[in-house]
């Protein structure tokens, strides 16, 4: 009997096949969709260079014609690879721990002192506030108040939903009409508030952040904050909801929390990549294939056309028994894995997009983590869950915590 400790279930969500052709009508608008649940084949088809361009995050809607830059999420070939070498310095891991981890340290403490003092926290709220200071920080959004920019990114997410195998989305005018509003009025907000006052801020005086990075790359005030609505959907709202799925699982699992208390850094990141294994919070990944791709599993071989679009089912490809090994919905830190698999498996990517946040992501989860639960915070409510449509992922909502 296997055990499953995944908590992020869905009971819609097909586990098999680990490949499936889904044949599109190409003149009704609709896309001719591979669904990959095999990590191996996943991988193959986001290490495919230069053959496939981003087509997740609604990317394919997001009119770009216009910027001088392409926004990196969305950019891909030599010039994308440019722009990820160049990034590459502010998120290397030693870089991270050197520049960032006094200034995570301190953020911590002080929002858990003011937690202190009423006994307790509501974990999601807390975390949303830690995240979005510790990236803004990197990034370099520095001039305006964080609680505030935290609420106007969470309302990027409130989009109406999508199908994105449609050309059209799937969306009628008036959802058009709505997801216009739902993203531009917030997009407008953060522009003023934060990303304006941090690129004068920046341009009087450089400092080695995103933002002075960009502007000494010539970017205009649209491509920065582009980038900067990337960085701030993708580094802190995801980061979030980790760290609260992680004190989740620590807090349901006695001996887990026993040694994740005790243990050395290494280990202790081997707990949280497991847990991002097990509960990734970015559920699908697509790309558009631009040329045939071929793509291998167990004997099996297919060619992607140019023209269709791939799904990589995260949640699945992450509990593949061929490359995770047995009790694949278990939560065994530092389990075997084949050369080359890693240990979060597809939770920040692969390939040419694979997110440059991740040492950020795990250390900063670490730093927040370990001082909350050295309080021996008891679970006075658990979490509301739920599921978001732009990056198909989990939600967790209400984790009210006492010490
Ligand atoms: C637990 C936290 C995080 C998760 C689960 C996560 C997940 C991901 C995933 C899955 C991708 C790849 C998207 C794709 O291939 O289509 C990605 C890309 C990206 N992430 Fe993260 N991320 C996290 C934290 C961060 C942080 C802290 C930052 C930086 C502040 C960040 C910045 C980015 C950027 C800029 C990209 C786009 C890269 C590109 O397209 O080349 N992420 N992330």
């Amino acid at each position: 009997m296997s055990t499953s400790r995944r908590v992020a279930l869905r009971p819609d969500e097909p586990t098999d096949p680990r490949v499936e052709r889904v044949a599109g009508d190409e003149d009704a608008g609709v896309s001719t969709v591979w669904r990959v649940r095999s990590l191996g084949a996943a991988r193959q088809l986001l290490r495919a260079r230069h053959a496939t361009t981003q087509a997740g995050f609604t990317a394919e809607a997001i009119p770009q014609g216009y910027l001088r830059h392409h926004p990196i999420l969305v950019s891909d070939g030599p010039q994308h690879d440019e722009q990820r070498r160049k990034v590459a310095r502010f998120f290397a891991p030693t870089v991270v721990a050197e520049r960032y981890t006094t200034q995570m340290e301190d953020c911590a403490d002080r929002l858990l002192g003011a937690a202190d003092a009423r006994g307790g926290c509501r974990l999601d709220e807390l975390a949303l506030l830690y995240t979005v200071e510790v990236t803004a920080e990197v990034v370099g959004l520095t001039e305006s108040s964080v609680p505030r920019m935290a609420r106007r990114l969470e309302s990027f997410f409130r989009q109406p939903p999508f199908d994105i195998t449609r050309r059209d989305l799937g969306r009628k005018p008036r959802e058009w009409a709505r997801a216009a509003v739902n993203g531009l009025v917030p997009v407008a907000r953060f522009w003023w508030a934060d990303v304006r006052p941090a690129v004068r801020s920046r341009r009087r005086r450089p400092r080695q952040d995103v933002v002075s990075h960009l502007l000494a790359e010539g970017y205009s005030g649209t491509g920065i904050l582009v980038e900067c609505v990337t960085y701030g959907t993708a580094g802190m709202v995801t980061t979030r909801e980790f760290v609260v799925m992680a004190a989740w699982h620590l807090l349901r699992d006695e001996a887990l929390l026993e040694r994740y208390l005790v243990a050395e850094e290494v280990e202790r990141l081997a707990i949280l990549h497991e847990v991002i294994r097990l509960e990734p919070v970015v559920g699908h990944l697509y790309r558009r294939a631009q040329v045939a791709v071929p793509v291998s599993d167990g004997g099996h071989e297919w060619t992607v056309e140019p023209g269709d679009l791939v799904d990589i089912c995260v949640r699945s490809a992450n509990a593949d028994p061929e490359a995770v090994g047995a009790d694949p919905l278990d939560l065994c830190p530092g389990r075997a894995l084949p050369p080359g698999v890693n240990a979060a498996g597809l939770a920040f990517g692969d390939g040419e997009h694979r997110c440059p946040g991740q040492p950020l992501a795990l250390l900063e989860s670490d730093v927040l983590l370990r001082r909350l639960l050295a309080r021996r915070p008891q679970i006075v409510r658990e979490p509301d869950l739920g599921w978001d449509h732009l990056i198909e992922g989990y939600w967790l909502r209400g984790l009210h915590l006492t010490w």
